[in-house]
């Protein structure tokens, strides 16, 4: 496990809407490097970035056409090497994204696989034998291929699933887990992860890392193999790198396939949305976050506590404030509503990430699809640096822009926020800078609830810390022997401590130590 998780707060960045330095309204690796100083200075020390490879871009470049050439529009190899060293030298890791379920169906492996003849990489994508046969209860593409057979889609129409193998086998066709040409698509993503890897780069957060392997058991117990033999991989040459997966399903990831971290998604299972986005499940917003919203916090911990019971001693949980495939949560969170919310997940054991934009509150905004964004789109616009042309993202005119930025003259800017001590930016700098001050917030530092009830104060221990979050409009108090001697070591509101008790302001969040 690298040490450096501990103590690790990360940023995610969407490539093309960070900074264009270039000028041509896209975002690239040479914007990314120019604002490193501003995530170190905002407290996160590591980065994930998005697909940065070559891509047709039907999937915002979740649909790779070549692992190890880096997209034109964002760069060069040597741009990317020069950003892991830049970020290195400010105590940076940087995480790509590895897809390794599927390709672009431009990827030249596909090409080759489409052909009548065998050839090399016949098996290095789920074909059936015959073309008129469809792949029961799996999405597929026939008659458009030379191949006589039917080709199996992992995500969109573009993204064919690479063949890692079938566990049930129903039919001829279908890989054992075990065959060469699945072990052949396992070798090949070990080589991609090594050719970045070589290069600096320190790890992968791992996309649909649960779709390997077909017909899987419901343990997933076969995707699960492949990833321990990635992990040991990793363990025996490259000791620092960290993978995250897209799983959702900590146990299964982290005691399954040894991922070191796994998401805690808002689509899988709703412990997620239980505390910012309640709204999902249709009817009143019960979020446990919103002023007043009546939310219950014995939701979130229903569904929060056994994972992180069962995965504690080998990985952590990762929470974040949403990603490039979620709403923001601006969308229906106040700035006050969201300094609590990040205050708590600073505080919480795991390892957080940040999404770009969400440290200032960027809006989820109203715009047309781009790239297969759909309605993930809104969570996708330009980062809104200052009130320069384009809010500072690029200098190129209006409409020749990735996509457009906020024109509304109240947008938020991380140059306003800059100014204002109280600003959503500068509390989140205050909890990442918290956060990192003490030992006992660090991913694997104790946690155990001590109160929790509705919207009624929760207190939870890190190690011998305690934190208070009280996120309704009313003045809450909370009584524990627990209280007994501590002092206010950072608060966000208002809290007022005596002997036994603590008295929290409305909206409020206090460590105490
Ligand atoms: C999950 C990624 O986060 C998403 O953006 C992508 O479209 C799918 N996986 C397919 O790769």
């Amino acid at each position: 496990m690298p040490e450096w998780l501990k103590d690790a707060v990360f940023y995610e960045i969407y490539p093309p809407s960070f900074r264009d330095e270039n000028g041509d309204g896209i975002g690239d690796l040479n914007g990314i490097t120019a604002r490193l100083d501003y995530v170190r200075d905002l407290g996160c020390n590591a980065l994930w970035l998005n697909p940065v490879f070559d891509s047709p871009f039907l999937d915002g470049g979740y649909d790779i056409r070549d692992y190890k050439k880096v997209a034109p529009r964002y760069g060069t190899e040597a741009d990317l090497v020069r950003l892991f060293a830049e970020a290195h030298q400010r105590g940076i890791r940087v995480l790509l994204d590895l897809v390794p379920g599927h390709t672009s169906d431009t990827h030249a492996w596909f090409q080759a696989s489409c052909r009548a003849e065998p050839n090399e990489y016949w098996g290095r994508y789920v074909w059936t034998d015959h073309p008129f046969a469809g792949i029961a209860g799996h999405p597929y593409i026939s008659g458009m291929k030379e191949r006589a057979g039917s080709y199996m889609l992992n995500f969109f129409a573009s993204q064919p699933a690479l063949n890692y193998g079938w566990l049930n086998r129903t039919e001829a066709w279908m890989s054992a887990v075990d065959a060469p040409e699945a072990l052949a698509t396992r070798e090949a993503m070990k080589d991609v992860m090594r050719y970045w890897l070589d290069r600096g780069c320190d790890g992968f957060r791992v996309d649909m890392a649960d779709s390997l392997v077909k017909n899987d058991d419901e343990n997933k117990s076969a995707t699960a193999a492949i990833w321990r033999d990635v992990r040991s991989m990793l363990d025996r040459d490259y000791p620092e790198a960290a993978l995250v997966s897209e799983w959702s399903n900590p146990v299964q990831a982290i005691n399954g396939g040894g991922f070191h971290m796994d998401f805690y998604l808002d689509h899988v299972g709703n412990g997620y949305n239980t505390l910012l986005r309640d709204y999902e499940a249709g009817g009143a917003d019960r979020s446990y976050f919103r002023k007043d919203s009546g939310g219950d916090i014995r939701r979130f911990l229903d569904d929060y506590l056994p994972k992180y019971e069962n995965t504690r001693s080998r990985g952590y949980i990762s929470m974040f404030t949403c990603n490039h495939d979620t709403p923001r949560p601006a969308r229906t969170l106040s700035a006050d509503e969201m300094k609590l919310y990040f205050a708590f997940l600073m505080t919480m054991p795991g390892v957080p990430f940040v999404y770009y934009g969400d440290e200032i509150g960027m809006k989820y905004a109203d715009v047309p699809t781009r790239e297969g964004g759909y309605q993930r789109t809104g969570s996708r616009t330009p980062m809104q640096w200052d009130h320069s042309p384009n809010l500072g993202f690029s200098i190129a005119r209006a409409e020749d822009l990735y996509l457009p930025v906020d024109t509304a003259p109240d947008a938020v800017t991380a140059a306003d926020q800059e100014q204002d001590p109280e600003s959503l930016l500068n509390t989140v700098r205050k909890w990442i800078a918290v956060r990192h001050g003490y030992a006992d917030l660090q991913a694997d530092a104790s946690f155990a609830v001590l109160s929790a009830a509705g919207q009624e104060v929760f207190a939870y221990q890190r190690g011998k810390l305690v934190c208070v979050l009280n996120p309704s409009g009313t003045a809450k108090q909370l009584r524990a022997g627990q209280l007994k001697g501590k002092k206010l070591l950072s608060v966000t509101g208002k809290a007022e401590l005596s002997e036994e008790s603590v008295l929290l302001g409305p909206q409020s969040f206090a460590l105490l130590g």
